[in-house]
């Protein structure tokens, strides 16, 4: 009986110490870039290399954005052993190599990998080499792992993820752990202790409101679909409406502000998907605004909420740490809209109207008064109005 019960507490031990993730990571949005949004497939190793250095003379890194993340198309076959194999074309040094320069300038290292069979691209995926891939990555110096959805077949989504992160947590190296399943099977319901964050929509593309038959759709779109998730992010666990599309030519510069604005306000990881190496002033000014960024960094982990729907014009909220708030003014129509706002209206809602605030644009960099007083301004076609009540 005694010894029943001992097994019994050794296999309830084992199980818990298997069933963890890192928690001590991404206690904010991880921030970063990625390759697929501009390159898609076509990666190699100058390429990937030149990112890094303009992500530090740029200002980027400092800004915030650490991890560079290589998405599908770095590996091409296994080896007799079941080792991944590196499409030596493209990366001639190897991994390893790669990941030691990014981290010689201070920058963290990603990868991508698939749950299923193949990758997206059809490329080698990780089911059935889990721990195997996971050690690789671990010996390569990886700190971040995307993985996909692809080529699953019957597997269930829960159980594939948590596969991962425990061979990720047996490897040992602290890495970031990116579920990208699309939101197929509502990942913020049951990843929240197997990643760090989730995909939570289709593939992003470089428009304001298009789809694509075969997935994907413009931002504010996969905006929309935010809403009713708020509860499940925070700190160390985040929704992710996928990267950002911010530069890549697809949309104006007031546009991209809008889309940056938005990504921030939920919280969103701000995974670059530009080509930093010929960013225009425009660009740098929205990826770097750090009054903006704060606001997506700050430690409460709050995911803003919808707090008003007229149609095409929508205001949104974002709590903040020292009961402070973000406030956005969308304009996702095609006609102007004059906004009056009543600040006590927005602040009695977050049980705050006793305070006054200081009224702090964030685009123009400038004080806008108090909330004593009412907001009264114009907001054109597909632009944002994005403010902070700071105390
Ligand atoms: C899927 C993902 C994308 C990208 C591609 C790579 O579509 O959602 O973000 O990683 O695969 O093939």
């Amino acid at each position: 009986m005694k010894k029943a019960v001992m097994i019994i507490i050794i296999i309830l031990t084992v199980s818990f110490l298997s069933a963890q993730k890192f928690k001590n990571l991404a206690k904010t949005p991880p921030m970063g870039w990625n390759s697929w949004n501009c390159f898609g497939p076509d990666i190699n190793e100058k390429l990937v290399k030149e990112i890094a250095d303009a992500m530090v003379s740029t200002g980027m890194r400092d800004a915030g954005y650490k991890y560079i993340v290589i998405d599908d198309g770095w590996q091409i076959g296994r080896d007799k052993k079941g080792n991944i194999i590196v499409n030596k074309k493209k990366f001639p040094s190897g991994i390893k190599a790669l990941a030691d320069y990014i981290h010689s300038k201070g920058l963290k290292f990603g990868i991508y990998s698939d749950a299923g069979r193949k990758t997206c691209q059809g490329l080698p995926g990780s089911r059935g080499y889990e721990y195997q891939d996971a050690r690789q990555y671990a010996s390569w110096g990886v700190d971040y792992l995307k993985y996909d959805w692809c080529y699953h077949g019957k597997q269930n989504s829960e159980a594939s993820y948590k596969l991962m992160r425990d061979a990720l947590y047996k490897a040992g190296r602290p890495i970031v752990f990116s579920i990208c399943e699309w939101g197929t099977t509502k990942p913020w319901k049951w990843a929240k202790d197997i990643g760090h964050l989730w995909r939570t929509t289709e593939d992003i593309l470089d428009c304001w409101d298009c789809i694509n038959d075969w997935g994907g759709m413009g931002w504010t779109l996969i905006l929309d679909k935010q809403v009713g998730l708020e509860d499940y992010s925070g700190p160390g666990h985040w929704n992710d409406p996928d990267m950002l599309e911010v530069g890549n030519n697809g949309l104006t510069t007031k546009e991209y502000r809008a889309h940056f604005s938005m990504w921030c306000m939920l919280s969103a990881p701000l995974m670059a998907g530009n080509d930093i190496r010929k960013m225009l002033e425009g660009t740098r000014d929205i990826l770097m605004n750090k009054e903006v960024i704060a606001l997506d960094q700050d430690s409460l982990g709050k995911q803003a909420i919808k707090f008003k729907d007229f149609g095409d014009y929508e205001i949104w909220v974002k709590r903040l740490k020292g009961d402070e708030l973000a406030v956005a003014f969308l304009n996702k129509g095609d006609n102007d809209f004059h906004i009056i706002v009543k600040w006590k209206n927005i602040l009695r809602k977050f049980g705050l109207s006793e305070n006054i605030y200081k009224v702090r644009d964030l685009w123009k960099h400038k004080s806008l008064g108090t909330t004593k007083t009412v907001f009264d301004s114009n907001l054109g076609k597909h632009d944002i109005i994005l403010v902070r009540l700071i105390k």
